[in-house]
Order: structure tokens, then C-alpha cells, then sequence
């Protein structure tokens, strides 16, 4: 199946996060999702159920992706499995994590840079779940802030556009990177959300007020009983509080 084409002059703000393996809800969900003008974020749930076929599927014509996969391996691996991503889904948006070190993270941005349809290359830096605790069983002993702010440089100094970070690091991380990196951010409830297992969430209005460029909302969305409502209400919001 050919891929369905997205103008690069579409950049959709939101981003909404379907974490499922129910392929005809996934599809409801993609569809609310663009019918309010956000972009679809898929991750490992989905694609290693169903792989790029049913990606390009359930993704409205013209909706911009966001495909979640955190390569994480040797350089030559990562630069296929970015090429291969792209030419096989054409994603808007494709992840890294930057533990994987300069070399891997250039070697995600040169494959990025050669692919048809580019796909910004966005390094996740220490996964939120991981605590000061954690980061010393692996060794790293120093606080996860700075260590959030070395590994968004490393991406930053190796070409990748930008990082995906929690709301409470978009000021510390606009300040470290500059104007011109990307910062996209999960952990978004509108207004009167449930956080669900969110420790920090923070509203779309807030997010972006601080500096965030693209927003990742999921289950304020998918566990709606009307998805398409949902995404609508929350691009109000946001239109209200631009
Ligand atoms: O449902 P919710 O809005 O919490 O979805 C957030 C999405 O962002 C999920 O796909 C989740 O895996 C992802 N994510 C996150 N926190 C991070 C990194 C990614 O919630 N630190």
C-alpha cells in the first residue's frame, strides 16, 4: 500500500497517544484524533502487534504520525531501523533514546536526513518512571535533572531536533537548549481530567505556555466513551487559551 501523502505544512500541535491492540478502536481513536486536527502517536503496543501494514491503515489521510518505538542499539542497527520506519510509514516524528550515545543518535539523524519524507528525530533522555534510586542501580549517580539536561545536549550537539521531556522540564530544558529545540510532552490532562497513573500532569494551555512545541495526550482521549468529542473539546480549549 502506498503512503498516504502528509504536507509537510501540516504540523499538528497534539499528538493523541493510542496505546491498544484493538485494531477497529484504534481506528475510532485515529479518527477523533484527526477530526480535531491532532496527530496520532503510536508505540510498541501497536506496532508489534500489527506492524507497518495496519499503521498506515488506521491513519487518516494527511494525519501527521508520531511513531513512539525508542530505538536504543548500535549505530548501523538504529540508521536501519529509522530508514526502514520511514520509508515503510512515512512518520512525521520517530524516537530515540540518547543513552544510546553520539554516535547512535547521528547515525538516527544521517538515515533521517536521506529518507524521502524526513522524520524529526526526537531522543527520549531518562524515562520519567526512573527515580534517583534507579538511575544509581545503573551506575549514574548523579541527580536526574542533570542528567536529563546532559542527555538532551548530547541529542541537541548530535543533530537530533529535539527531546520528549516531562511538563516540569520544559523551562529548565527551553533554558539548556534554546528557542529552537523541539520539546514534546506527555503527561497532559485538560481541565477536570483524571491523571490516571500521571504523577505530574500539567493542562494543554499550561504546557505550551511554558515553551512546549507538541503536546501527547492519550486516555483523556481514548478512554472516552466519545473519543471524537474529547479531541474536539480539548482543541477548543486550546484555541480559547491561545
Ligand atoms: O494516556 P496518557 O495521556 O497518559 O498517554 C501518554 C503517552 O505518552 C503514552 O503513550 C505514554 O507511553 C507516553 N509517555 C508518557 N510519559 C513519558 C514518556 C512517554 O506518558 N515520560
Amino acid at each position: 500500500m502506498p503512503l498516504k501523502p502528509q504536507p509537510a505544512s501540516r504540523i499538528a500541535p497534539v499528538f493523541c497517544a493510542i496505546d491498544t491492540t484493538e485494531l477497529a478502536f484504534a481506528s475510532r481513536c485515529a479518527r477523533a484524533a484527526a477530526a480535531a486536527g491532532f496527530g496520532v502517536k503510536l508505540g510498541k503496543e501497536f506496532f508489534t502487534a500489527f506492524g507497518p501494514t495496519e499503521v498506515r491503515a488506521i491513519l487518516p489521510t494527511g494525519t501527521p504520525l508520531f511513531l513512539d518505538l525508542k530505538f536504543h542499539d548500535i549505530p548501523n542497527t538504529v540508521a536501519g531501523a529509522v530508514r526502514s520506519a520511514a520509508a515503510a510509514m512515512g512518520p512525521m516524528m520517530l524516537t530515540i533514546h540518547a543513552a544510546g550515545g553520539p554516535a547512535m543518535i547521528r547515525a538516527a539523524v544521517e538515515a533521517a536526513k536521506a529518507a524521502r519524507q524526513k522524520p524529526m528525530i526526537l531522543a527520549v533522555t531518562a524515562l520519567t518512571s526512573l527515580d534517583a534510586a534507579d538511575l544509581k542501580a545503573v551506575g549514574i549517580t548523579e541527580d536526574v535533572s542533570s542528567w536529563v539536561i546532559r542527555l538532551a545536549k548530547l541529542a541537541q550537539d548530535n543533530g537530533a531536533d529535539g527531546v520528549i521531556c516531562a511538563a516540569t522540564e520544559i523551562a529548565m530544558l527551553r533554558k539548556a537548549c534554546g528557542p529552537d529545540f523541539k520539546l514534546v510532552v506527555p503527561g497532559i490532562r485538560p481541565k477536570g481530567a483524571a491523571a490516571g497513573d500521571q504523577k505530574r500532569v500539567m493542562t494543554p494551555a499550561e504546557a505550551f505556555a511554558l515553551g512546549a512545541d507538541h503536546l501527547v495526550i492519550g486516555r483523556p482521549i481514548t478512554d472516552s466513551p466519545d473519543p471524537e468529542a474529547s479531541a474536539r473539546a480539548i482543541a477548543r480549549e486550546l484555541e480559547g487559551a491561545a
